[in-house]
């Protein structure tokens, strides 16, 4: 009989702890990651130095930095930073994923194995590393990622006392301006100061909404962040476009919802709206983007329609 067989589990997306919860007497208790049952290591990308980046054979244009924001939960912000961030890269532009989140769910969700990383976001924000020092490069087609691992937990506490904590990224960052056509930033479900970077550093943001429930609950307040952060600290600050996630054709409620959004948005509500697929929530299990996991499925296709549009707006 196998250690845990008769116990009880209980897990969640963003507690990858498997955790026992009737108590048994001398036995060890093993403790492991149990948030891609179906990944296997060689499933993990190989973990290269900025140094070692394939040479970039054309001139880059304006880099724009887009950050992928909603202090909701759950809503598709990492699947968006993935399939976004990939199906740019296969468009032929250059693209920098920065994690922002401790959950980390963009870098394994692109085969990064976070135990193999040495630094991450974390060591930018907070000790002074060059971000180049961090990059892995050629994740995927035209994309390199800036990992999060757990270490990133501690950043909202450590930011509070520190200097100019509120431009931390956005001093990052900007070094990239000229070597990237996009740089991403997946956000954290919080408008903490990890958020708050996220809004310096950012050119636009693109707001995803999942079409559900109570879909435009906190947007309110994520637009009060945002106008007091472009009032004080980054001027230019606006929305890029809102896109519409996780929309069933079966189901009024997700037609409601479209309705609901476009009318408070209007026009910058993206034409492209995200189907949900469960092709779209088993690639991370696979390290993959799903331009590479189930490239002629209908979220590959959202995703590069999507793409396609964030290259029009400009
Ligand atoms: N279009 C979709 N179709 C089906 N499943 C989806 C779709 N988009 C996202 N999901 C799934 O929904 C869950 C939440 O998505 P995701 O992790 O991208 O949200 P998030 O906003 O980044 O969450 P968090 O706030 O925790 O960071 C994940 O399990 C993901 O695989
Ligand atoms: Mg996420």
């Amino acid at each position: 009989m196998g250690l845990l067989d008769g116990r009880k589990r209980s897990s969640s997306k963003s507690n990858s702890v498997e955790e026992i919860t009737d108590p048994i007497e001398d036995v060890e208790v093993v403790i492991r990651d149990i948030t891609h049952p179906q990944e296997d290591i060689s499933s993990h990308r190989e973990i290269k130095s900025y140094k070692e980046k394939n040479p970039v054979k054309r001139v880059v244009g304006q880099t724009k930095i887009i950050a992928i924001i909603n202090q909701k939960g759950g809503v598709g912000k990492s699947t968006t930073a993935v399939n976004l961030a990939a199906a740019l890269g296969e468009l032929g532009k250059q693209v920098l994923l920065v994690d922002l989140d401790p959950q980390g769910n963009s870098s394994s969700g692109l085969g990064i194995e976070k135990s193999l990383v040495d630094r991450c976001i974390y060591d930018v924000i907070l000790a002074d590393c060059p971000i180049e020092d961090v990059i892995i490069p050629d994740i995927c087609h035209g994309l390199d990622v800036v990992p999060a691992t757990i270490n990133l937990a501690g950043a909202e506490v450590e930011l509070v006392s520190e200097m100019a904590r509120e431009n931390r990224l956005k001093d990052a960052v900007g070094t990239m301006r000229g070597k990237y056509d996009f740089i991403l930033i997946d956000c954290p479900p919080s408008l903490g100061l990890l958020t708050v970077n996220a809004l310096v550093a950012a050119d636009k943001l693109l707001i995803p909404i999942q079409c559900e429930f109570y879909a435009l609950e906190g947007v309110t307040k994520l637009l009060e962040s945002m106008k007091r952060v472009k009032s004080r600290l980054n001027p230019t600050l606006d929305i890029y476009g809102v896109l519409l996630t996780m929309y069933d054709s079966r189901t009024t409620l997700s037609n409601q919802v479209v309705d609901e959004v476009k009318g408070y948005f209007g026009r910058i509500v993206f034409n492209t709206v995200i189907p949900r697929t469960v092709k779209l929530s088993e690639a991370p299990s696979f390290g993959q983007p799903i331009t590479e996991y189930d490239p002629r499925g209908k979220g590959a296709i959202a995703y590069m329609e999507l793409a396609k549009e964030v290259i029009e707006r400009g």
